[in-house]
Formats: C-alpha cells, sequence, structure tokens
C-alpha cells in the first residue's frame, strides 16, 4: 500500500518515473495516485519516497525518519572507487585479534544499500563470532571434503550428484572440490585451510524455496567483504562451508542453521595478517560488444 499527500504533491510524478513496477499512475484530477491492483508486483524499493522532493508519498511499513537517510555528501569518484577494489585481496591469514560484535554489526549494515531481487529479507544472516564454535564444526567439515572423494568416485552417487543438484553444482564439484579433496588440501592435519584460524564467519542462507535467496546472498556476501575491508578487516568468500552445512547435519547443527534452509555462501573476517604490496588485475570475464 502506498499512501500520497495530496496537500504537498508537487505533482512533479517522478515517483511515477522512477518506480520499477508502475503501481502509481496520474488520476482524473490530476493527482499522482496508487493502483491498488498492482499491490502485489510492488518490490518495496523505496525509489518513490527517495525521490520525492517534500516526502508526500509513502509505502506501507517505511517511514522517512527511519528507513530514509539523506544522501551522504562525499560519494566517491571513479579512480577512489577502483583504488578501494584495488586494494581488497581474499584474506586467508589473521591476526589472533578478535573483531567485536560491533565491528561486525557494522559490516552487516552495509547489506541495507544493496540491491535485490524479489524478498531481501527472506535471506538469513549468521554471525558466528566464536573461534571455539567454528573450530568445532571443522571436523565435520573435513569429513564431508572425504565423502566428496567417496562420490565423485562412485559413478552411481556421481549420476545422483549430477541429476539432483544439476551440471552446474556438479562441474563445480568434480573440478574444482574434487581435486582438492583429493589431494587432501583441506586435511586439518595442515592447519586449518577451511576457514583459515578466522575469529569470524557470516553465512547466509534462505528457505530452499525463498525467491531470488541465492542471487541475494551472493551480491549480500560481496557488500560484507567490501564493508569489512572498509573497516581494516580482511575477508574471504568460502563456498566450502555452507555446501557442507547443506550435506551435513553436524556442520548445520553447529552454526543452527534451521533445516528448511539453504546455506548459499559464508564469509569470513578478522585482522589481516600481511600487508600485500600490490594487486592483480585479471581478465577473466569474456566481453563482447554487440554492435
Ligand atoms: C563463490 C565463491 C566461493 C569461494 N569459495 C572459497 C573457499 O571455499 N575457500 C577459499 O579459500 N576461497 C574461496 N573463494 C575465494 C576465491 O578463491 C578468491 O576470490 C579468488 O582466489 C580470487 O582471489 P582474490 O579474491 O584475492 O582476488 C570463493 C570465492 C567465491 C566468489
Amino acid at each position: 500500500m502506498i499512501t500520497i499527500n495530496q496537500e504537498t504533491c508537487k505533482k512533479c510524478k517522478f515517483c511515477i518515473d522512477v518506480c520499477p513496477c508502475n503501481v502509481l499512475r496520474i488520476n482524473e484530477k490530476e493527482e499522482v495516485c496508487f493502483i491498488p491492483e498492482r499491490e502485489v508486483i510492488c518490490l518495496k524499493c523505496g525509489q518513490c519516497m527517495a525521490v520525492c522532493s517534500t516526502k508526500s508519498i509513502k509505502v506501507n511499513g517505511f517511514s522517512y525518519d527511519n528507513d530514509l537517510i539523506d544522501l551522504p555528501e562525499n560519494n566517491v569518484d571513479y579512480q577512489n572507487f577502483i583504488d578501494f577494489l584495488a586494494n581488497r585481496r581474499s584474506i586467508r591469514n589473521f591476526k589472533n585479534k578478535p573483531v567485536s560484535d560491533e565491528t561486525i554489526n557494522q559490516i552487516i549494515a552495509s547489506i541495507s544499500y544493496a540491491p535485490f531481487g524479489a524478498e531481501p529479507e527472506k535471506v538469513n544472516v549468521t554471525i558466528v563470532n566464536n573461534r571455539k564454535k567454528i573450530e568445532s564444526a571443522l571436523p565435520h567439515i573435513e569429513g564431508f571434503l572425504d565423502n566428496i572423494v567417496k562420490w565423485i568416485e562412485n559413478p552411481v552417487a556421481s549420476f545422483m550428484i549430477k541429476r539432483k543438484k544439476g551440471q552446474e553444482t556438479f562441474n563445480t564439484i568434480k573440478n574444482h572440490l574434487y581435486p582438492i579433496a583429493k589431494l587432501e588440501n583441506y586435511k586439518l592435519k595442515f592447519g586449518d585451510r577451511i576457514t583459515r584460524n578466522a575469529p569470524a564467519i557470516i553465512i547466509f542462507h534462505a528457505n530452499k524455496k525463498a525467491e531470488e535467496h541465492t542471487n541475494n546472498s551472493l551480491i549480500y556476501a560481496t557488500y560484507v567483504m567490501l564493508a569489512a575491508n572498509s573497516l581494516g578487516l580482511g575477508a574471504t568468500i568460502i563456498g566450502i562451508v555452507p555446501a557442507a552445512i547443506n550435506k551435513t547435519k553436524e556442520v548445520r547443527e553447529i552454526f543452527q542453521i534451521p533445516v528448511e534452509n539453504e546455506a548459499v555462501i559464508s564469509v569470513i573476517i578478522g585482522y589481516p595478517k600481511y600487508k600485500y604490496k600490490r594487486t592483480i588485475k585479471r581478465n577473466v570475464q569474456k566481453i563482447n560488444w554487440i554492435d
């Protein structure tokens, strides 16, 4: 539901223009009005409220005081932005220094500014700022990786994974995880090569049926990683942990992920042990310009 204060509305129609779902129109009295039949497709993105110069439009559940903030003056320019991105590395070596809950809250707050598809609030964020708890999951994650070797080397199990999880996940397991597991790269006898002694991990998960939860989780994880960097922390996106959560009851229980939820991605964070001297400029994308 969207309400419009007709007394203060200047009828500039900016709200109509910016609405991605066309839930607003001009009525016979030349007033901006809400189209109730289209409520079902309203994304609640808040764009109409963000653009209104007189704060005349209100999406139900949002308030100008609590949910909309004036734009900060100091937007980054391109060079600062690129420098910031260039300064990010996946960090897998951490100082033995805890991260405060307050800092983690600052990091998580960045998600509020992320784009989203469908229902943003359907993604759950579980914060484990407890090294002991993370360590208690490691032997089970190691067991999950051992199983990957067995599954891939067994044609029936292999076929079932492909059928159940699809070709993309199967290829990731076969071509990426299997060789790593086969070479025992993640064995705990070499130390923690799974969560890298990180003091904290943030896990993104959602009900398996929730719309766009995979895409939203990946975007949120990216924001979290960049926010950590901006605060002088280091982070790495970790795909192994959610994979283990989804397949291993013990890991799911340790991280208290509800059974109906699918873990999508996780991010380890902590204070970096090393300062990198240079960045790596990659050409990983295939770019096609179409005339
Ligand atoms: C979807 C995804 C899953 C990842 N999973 C892991 C992981 O399980 N363990 C790990 O050490 N790094 C993981 N990474 C981090 C990548 O290995 C890393 O981004 C890559 O090596 C490039 O290095 P850079 O981030 O320093 O540029 C993952 C990254 C992505 C995007």
